[in-house]
């Protein structure tokens, strides 16, 4: 076998076992590399007789082809390999349920979720969040809402007080997230249109009594709002709250110090047998108290009534919360009874949109 033949057969072999696309390398780099051993034939052509370099050049170029293809050919069976081997050892069965986990187990609040909701649907009608602290003072919590300290509106409240503080004032957990209208008021300047949601607190709790609830305070002060304009912002809101098409509402004449008129809002439902059904029937259900803002409470944070104007609603989540996903008991919402919130609760997947239906 000529020297030629016996190399052929040499590198071929080692092509033939080379295990892995690291071995292949190596083969490739010892035969056809720089100073592989193919290579080195090559550059001593230069130095043959013409007579003796044409057959001997033909060939080395033959087996440096053969070897060629035949460490492509390797090489390529070596990478089907191990890509068959990853696909196997990477299988994901997609179709398997998902493995319980904090994230489907957790359920959102009913409170949490309508807060939500709500929030949701004024902000798509151009609504802000406003916020303000959970324990007020006087001024903020009554005088500045036109209910100076001999009101009798003030014993209507049930207020929880703290302890006298040493300049002889009392500060409160605040009866209602109507002060968020002063708050918001005395930091900036209208046109001005907020919501305020938040918990509030009295000294009270029966079947729709806890001492402390949720409500969402409404504002809207500019130059030229009008009780039109709030007429249309509750219907808008509560078509969609309730993901109706229609609602029956109705404007009570009512008083709060702080607007003027003051109206209450009631809903039409229809009874059939324990559930209620919203926008039907001739039964009416209070849910919510409003009105034009009253001048002395524009002038208690320096806007001339003269000049502005606008209107302010206040109404309760819980209530809403009870209204849309027929709950009985409000005290229920704060017993932490895991049955009922596994029954009650929403999916933490489930983000009210108004595309989607707002409480889906
Ligand atoms: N603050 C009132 C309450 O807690 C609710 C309310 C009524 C708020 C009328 C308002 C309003 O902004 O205009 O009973």
């Amino acid at each position: 076998m000529s020297d030629l033949q016996q190399l052929e057969t040499e590198l071929l072999a080692a092509v033939t076992g080379a295990a892995t696309l690291k071995d292949i390398e190596a083969v490739r780099v010892n035969a056809l590399g720089k100073k592989g051993q193919v290579s080195v034939l090559m550059k001593g052509l230069g130095k043959m007789q013409p007579e003796e370099r044409k057959p001997f050049g033909q060939a080395v170029n033959g087996l440096k082809q053969r070897v060629a293809t035949a460490l492509d050919a390797r090489k390529s069976t070596l990478e089907d390999e191990a890509l068959a081997e990853k696909l196997a050892s990477e299988t994901t069965d997609i179709t398997l349920p998902v493995r319980p986990s904090p994230m489907l187990e957790g359920r959102i609040h009913p409170i949490s979720q309508v807060w939500e909701e709500v929030t949701e649907i004024f902000a798509d009608m151009g609504f802000s969040i406003a916020e303000g602290p959970d324990i007020e003072d006087d001024f903020h919590n009554f005088t500045a809402l036109n209910i100076p300290p001999e009101h009798p509106a003030r014993q209507e409240f049930d207020t929880f007080y703290f302890g006298k503080k040493e300049d002889g004032s009392r500060p409160v957990l605040r009866t209602h997230t109507s002060p968020v209208q002063i708050r918001t008021m005395e930091n900036e300047k209208p046109p001005l249109r907020i919501i305020a949601p938040g918990r509030v607190y009295r000294c009270d709790s029966d079947q729709t009594h806890t001492p402390m609830f949720h409500q969402v305070e409404g504002l809207v002060i500019d130059r030229e709002t009008h009780f039109g304009h709030l007429k249309w912002v509750l219907e808008e809101f509560f078509k969609a709250f309730f993901e109706l098409d229609d609602i029956k509402m109705r404007f009570r004449a009512s008083h709060f110090p702080f607007t003027e008129p003051s109206m209450e809002v009631d809903i039409g439902y229809a009874k059939v047998g324990d559930e209620i059904r919203i926008g039907e029937g001739n039964q009416w259900l209070e849910v919510l108290g409003c009105g034009m803002v009253h001048p002395n409470v524009l002038k208690s944070v320096n806007l001339d009534p003269d000049e502005y104007q606008g209107f302010a609603f206040g109404v309760g989540i819980d209530r809403l919360a009870m209204l849309k996903y027929g709950m009985p008991d409000l005290r229920a919402f704060f017993a932490a009874d895991l049955r009922w919130l596994r029954h009650y609760g929403f999916s933490s997947l489930n983000m009210p949109t108004i595309a989607g239906g707002s409480g889906v």
